[in-house]
């Protein structure tokens, strides 16, 4: 039998993952498998201690078990380490479980392949949210060498902690005062859920935001939310949040299946064409 890998997660229908990593499966012609498993969460630690014995080499992790992954798995890279999640899992020849967290890397891979220029001269970004997305689009702008970043939540206190656990370089903006915020903002990313199908939209007004400034959403269903309409009118460079999600699977592939997948057009086509059927 192939190689297996699998998606972990609680629900786990809604999940991406096995798209991606079937389309490049197929399009290398590699003898594999990519799964979707859902576990409960009181038996997450369970099955990870049971992966190898059901055949797998590793494993994307999603919602809710990305935090107990990391605290399960014996290695963690800096990245999970630093955002206190791991998505993405592997077995070494030992049997040892490592854990990583692509996130920031594919936020990172996506702006250059999709904004090259977002960073030239950027002394400023300004991120909304404080969920468990945002730790790693801050974490990600900290890697890479962002001078200052201006984050805002509905809850305060969350940024707070947030702002603590990353240094002085985050200064926390309050929610009420985001609009004005924008002002020497080069580069705004939505990482809250506002602005999906089915949420409250983004109350945000983007006119202080400087006319180069690049805009990002992690959210892409729609692909192209309200901020990134609204945003794109005025003549902003905008990038939508499946790029990320397409080149944060690349590390997980290339580690389980032996070959680095390249993210193309016609990748995007085809994941596009399953976002409208839930
Ligand atoms: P994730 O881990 O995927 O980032 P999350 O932890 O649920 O998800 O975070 C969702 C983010 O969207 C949070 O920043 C949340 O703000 P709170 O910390 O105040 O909850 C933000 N969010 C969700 N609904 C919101 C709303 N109606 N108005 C403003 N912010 C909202």
């Amino acid at each position: 039998m192939g190689i297996l890998a699998c998606v972990i997660g609680w629900p786990v229908e809604h999940s991406r993952s096995p798209v991606i990593h079937r389309y490049w499966l197929d399009q290398y012609g590699i003898d594999g498998a990519y799964e979707k498993e859902a576990v409960k969460p009181e038996d997450l630690e369970r099955f990870l201690s049971e992966l190898a014995a059901r055949g797998y080499a590793g494993a994307n992790v999603t919602l809710p078990h990305k935090e107990a992954a990391l605290r399960v798995a014996r290695i963690a890279d800096a990245a999970a380490l630093a955002i206190g999640a791991a998505n993405t899992l592997w077995l070494d020849a030992e049997g040892v479980l490592h854990a990583s967290n692509t996130d920031a890397y594919g936020f990172l891979t996506n702006l250059d392949a999709e904004a090259p220029q977002w960073n030239d001269g950027l002394a400023s970004a300004m991120v909304l949210g404080a969920g468990g997305a945002a730790r790693a689009i801050v974490y990600a702008l900290l890697a890479a060498a962002v001078p200052r970043i201006r984050l805002t939540n509905r809850t305060r206190a969350k940024a707070e902690v947030l702002a603590r656990t990353f240094g002085p370089k985050v200064e926390v903006v309050d929610w009420q005062d985001r609009n004005e915020a924008l002002s020497a903002c080069g580069l705004l990313i939505n990482t809250t859920s506002l602005g999906m199908t089915g949420q409250p939209p983004l109350d945000l007004d983007i006119a202080a935001l400087p006319k180069n400034a690049v805009v990002a959403d992690i959210v892409y269903t729609p692909l192209l939310t309200p901020l990134l309409v609204d945003a794109a009118k005025q003549g902003h460079p905008v990038v939508d949040g499946l790029g990320m999600l397409l080149h944060q699977a690349v590390p997980g592939f290339e580690r389980w299946f032996g070959v680095r997948p390249d993210v193309t057009p016609a990748l995007r086509a085809h994941v596009v064409a399953t976002l409208g059927d839930g």
